[in-house]
């Protein structure tokens, strides 16, 4: 994306970011002890998936897809 100069790089990394920081989260509670997470992990995939895959995420193929990128 940085090397395409892909005008919504910026915020398709926020979105990575965040999931990155709700995992981590995730797996604090788990270290510590709380083991009963399929609810939240669950919710959060289904969120990932849905959201960030079928939506943000197919935004960007015309983009690749005019500089070659199939
Ligand atoms: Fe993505």
């Amino acid at each position: 994306m940085k090397q395409f100069s892909y005008i919504g790089y910026l915020e398709h990394k926020i979105e990575h970011d965040d999931l990155t920081d709700k995992v981590m989260s995730l797996k604090e509670k788990y270290d510590k002890g709380e083991k009963a997470l399929f609810s939240e992990v669950s919710s959060l995939l289904k969120d990932w998936l849905t959201n960030h895959i079928l939506g943000t995420d197919k935004k960007y193929t015309p983009f690749f897809n005019s500089k070659g990128i199939y």
